[in-house]
């Protein structure tokens, strides 16, 4: 390590850069961000600027090829995941990366054995994990709270769809958007699904059906101990971000609602009212992301593991393409026949 702070490069500009570099440069005094790239230029510019980060890098390579640089934080768009991880750890960088790691088992097992071989750290970006709300709930199940699970059902619905462009290279909703899901059933449960049934459909934007994708679906997962699950999936909800757990044991349940920006109920003559939920991820989960990078930076300069590593990210993608083929072949589809 160059210095005492974890000195960071930054991949990406996007929605998601912009909130892992306002955590880095705000809220992670652990952490400096050295550089920071994007194709676009003018998104790295303007990030730069509102995060005081003092160096545009000329690309990807130039943020490896950076000796100031210990750990890279990879928010470039899905399909660039896998390529920039294998070069990252050949540089001999920690690396952050954004979900998901990609879109095929094949990539992520060159990416995962570059980690391997390089010896560096890496944490995928599963932020929930982070969530308070959703941290209580595993603990309701790790201490035996509401005794022994049986069912569990996520809600996990966005205010409105990404771009067509962000959908093109995205693997589809449930290498997505889905993939939050999927993680989210390993960590409550804390166990393994083994059989995935998924029926999906195009009720918000006929061209995401004409790029070959899909905007509505429920998932049902078998768990091996027995747990049954659903997800439910929209990528429009017109009262905001719709993101609500509940776990029924054999004591008891757990649930969790929505995030408000208040806490306010106006009362009249004709309705009790409140105001609509946080809108989408920047706001809702904005802790978790800066909680998440904390955990990464704290891994690295404390040569601890990561708390989401590289099969924490296989196996959602798994989970995904399982879900896929299920989908398009209108069957339960165990995960072991998901193998490349
Ligand atoms: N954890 C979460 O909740 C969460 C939320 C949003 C996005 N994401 C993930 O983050 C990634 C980016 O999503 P986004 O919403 O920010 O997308 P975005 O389209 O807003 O931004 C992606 C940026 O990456 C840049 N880029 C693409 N390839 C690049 C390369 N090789 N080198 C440098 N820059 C490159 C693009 O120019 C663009 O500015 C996706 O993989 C997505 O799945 C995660």
């Amino acid at each position: 390590m160059s210095s005492d702070k974890l000195q960071v490069g930054i991949i990406g500009a996007g929605r998601i850069g912009r909130v892992h570099a306002e955590s880095l440069a705000f809220r992670i005094p652990e952490a400096n961000i050295v550089s920071i790239t994007d194709l676009n230029r003018k998104a790295a510019e303007e990030v730069a600027a509102r995060c005081g980060i003092k160096e545009i890098a000329e690309s990807s390579e130039a943020v490896f090829a950076d000796p100031r640089v210990d750990a890279v934080v990879i928010c470039s768009s899905t399909d660039t995941h896998a390529g920039l991880i294998a070069q990252a750890a050949k540089a001999g960088k920690h690396i952050f990366c954004e979900k998901s790691i990609a879109r095929s088992l094949r990539e992520i097992d060159c990416a995962l054995a570059a980690v391997a071989k390089a010896g560096v750290k890496l944490q995928i970006g599963f932020n929930r994990r982070f969530d308070p709300n959703f941290a209580r709930v595993r603990h309701a199940v790790t201490s035996g709270e509401i005794g022994k699970p049986s069912l569990m059902h996520i809600i996990s619905r966005d205010p409105g769809p990404p771009p067509l462009s962000y959908i093109l290279v995205s693997g589809g909703m449930f290498v997505d958007m889905t993939i939050h899901d999927f993680d989210m059933a390993r960590f409550l449960i804390g166990d393994e699904v083994e059989e995935i049934y998924a029926v999906g459909d195009v009720h918000v934007d006929p061209e995401i059906g004409n790029a070959g994708d899909i905007d509505t679906a429920v998932i049902i997962l078998r768990f091996k101990n027995g747990v049954i699950g659903t997800i439910d999936n929209s990528r429009r909800a017109a009262y905001g971000y719709d993101q609500r757990v509940e776990i029924l044991g054999s004591s008891g349940k757990i649930e969790t609602d929505n995030c408000y920006p208040n806490a306010v109920t106006i009362s009249t003559g004709s309705a009790v009212q409140r105001d609509l939920p946080l809108n989408f991820f920047m706001d809702r989960y904005k802790d978790s992301f800066a909680a998440e990078l904390r955990a990464f930076v704290t891994a690295v300069l404390e040569g601890t593991p990561t708390l989401v590593n590289g099969l924490d990210g296989r196996i959602p993608v798994q989970m995904a393409l399982a879900a896929r083929k299920s989908h398009e072949e209108r069957r339960p589809v165990r995960l072991d026949e998901v193998t490349a």
